[in-house]
């Protein structure tokens, strides 16, 4: 657990980790080309060491040398992911794009729901078989297969992240010209692009609603030299929320304004100064802040889902009610009773939460279900009165580099006890 006490106003510079949702994807991707890939600025985070045992279990050779990663997946020769290993990540699936490009075949074990809901992949699954794979389920596995993987023209129901993904991936070694509509806009849609680009795939249209991708041959494919994974978004708006409920003043390096700037925004409607300049961003607080009438999660350049619970958090201290309203994921809102467990006022009403701030947090046992709740509850303990100790560590270390670290460097007083 993380042993928190708080009443730190946080003050200094940290640098952002790589990110989380860039690195997975771009992992996945290093099968297609049968090469060796070296990849700069891979988060030290829990997701990623299980991406690095699937990939090391289909067969590629792997050296990481703290955020280096070189994949060679020359002898890549298994399309199996293992189901243990899919369990605990379900971001796994976004292998399948990549398997069926190589091998036109993958068996992935059906991910499930989690803590977030039910988060289905039938937007993967129907993009996939417009491109001329068969699915066969059983035994809670899915059985993907294909002669001969073909472009189509697809359209996604909802910008889907890992859907976008899974069917770019798969484009890539297929024959003709795939084309996906109403795709994810994500900073990571539009790194994962750039990599396969620099691999010698032909894609264009990341970060607009459309991507088209021309098939290629593997023979077409060269290694990647050296590609520097993008600045982790969620990571830097963490830091910035973790700033702001302590009214404290911090600089964070290696961030793209650009990318942050839907969680600036609403910072800077709550009353924060913010400057940003050359990848720099500086928060500091000099006033009360303010509640906000209505923040909605959306896909980027919208709010983001993930930066939710920790501005929940940050609304709980905050004078006023404020309303927030989850639009991407059915069930995010577990959170919400730990944060109570600390003296917050939240009510619940389907995917809306009424947050009515308090003068005072105060020190509790509480407990992360999940990665970004997690955060949040880190968030708020760090401007409690007292101790809170915060359960469910391997949670937050599935995405959060060296967070205590971080914290600590920043004036925080955070400690993990096993
Ligand atoms: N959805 C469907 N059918 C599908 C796919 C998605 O109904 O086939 C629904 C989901 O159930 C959800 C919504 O669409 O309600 C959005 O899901 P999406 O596919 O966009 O999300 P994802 O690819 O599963 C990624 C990130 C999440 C992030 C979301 C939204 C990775 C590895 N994960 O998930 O990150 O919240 O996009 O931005 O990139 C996190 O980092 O903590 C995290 C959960």
């Amino acid at each position: 657990m993380y042993i928190i006490r708080g009443g730190e106003t946080l003050y200094g510079k940290i640098r952002v980790q790589g990110s989380k949702n860039s690195s997975l994807p771009i992992l996945a991707a290093s099968i297609l080309n049968g090469r060796k890939n070296t990849i700069r600025d891979v988060p030290k985070i829990k997701d990623i060491d299980v991406m690095t045992e699937i990939l090391s279990y289909l067969g590629a050779d792997i050296v990481r040398d703290n955020n280096l990663m070189v994949v060679d997946s020359g002898n890549v020769n298994c399309s199996d992911v293992p189901e243990h290993l899919m369990r605990e990540m379900r971001s796994s699936i976004v292998l399948m794009g990549a398997l069926l490009g190589r091998f036109g075949k993958a068996k992935v074990s059906y991910p499930g729901g989690c803590e977030i809901g039910p988060r289905p992949i039938d937007l993967h699954l129907k993009g996939l078989a417009q491109m001329g794979v068969e699915f066969s389920e059983g035994h809670g596995f899915i059985y993907a297969k294909t002669d001969k993987l073909r472009g189509a023209d697809i359209h996604l129901d909802f910008p889907s992240v890992g859907a976008t993904e899974n069917i770019m991936l798969a484009g890539v070694l297929a024959q003709g010209t795939t084309i996906i509509r109403n795709v994810a806009k994500e900073p990571e849609i539009v790194d994962l692009q750039n990599f396969l680009n620099r691999m010698g795939a032909k894609i264009k249209g990341a970060g607009t609603d459309t991507i088209k991708v021309e098939g290629c041959k593997i023979d077409d494919l060269k290694q990647v030299e050296d590609y520097t994974i993008i600045p982790d978004r969620i990571a830097a708006g963490t830091y910035l929320v973790a700033a702001a409920i302590t009214n404290g003043h911090i600089w964070l390096t290696n961030v793209i304004g650009e990318h942050v700037e839907p969680i600036l925004a609403k910072l800077r409607e709550m009353g924060c100064m913010i400057n940003c300049s050359n990848n720099v961003i500086e928060l500091y607080v000099d006033k009360p802040l303010k509640s906000l009438d209505s923040l909605r999660t959306l896909p980027y350049p919208g709010f983001p889902t993930d930066m939710q619970a920790p501005m929940m958090a940050l609304l709980s201290t905050v004078e006023g009610t404020s309303i927030l309203v989850e639009t991407v994921f059915e069930n995010r809102f577990k959170h919400a009773q730990e944060l109570r467990r600390m003296g917050a006022n939240i009510s619940i009403n389907g995917n809306t939460a009424i947050i009515k701030g308090v003068d005072k947090l105060t020190g509790a046992m509480v407990e992360a279900k999940d990665l970004r709740a997690g955060a949040a509850l880190i968030i708020a303990a760090l401007a409690a009165e007292g101790e809170t100790h915060v359960e469910g560590v391997c949670h937050i270390e599935r995405g959060y580099e060296n967070i205590e670290d971080n914290l600590t460097a920043l004036g925080a007083e955070i400690v993990k006890k096993y």
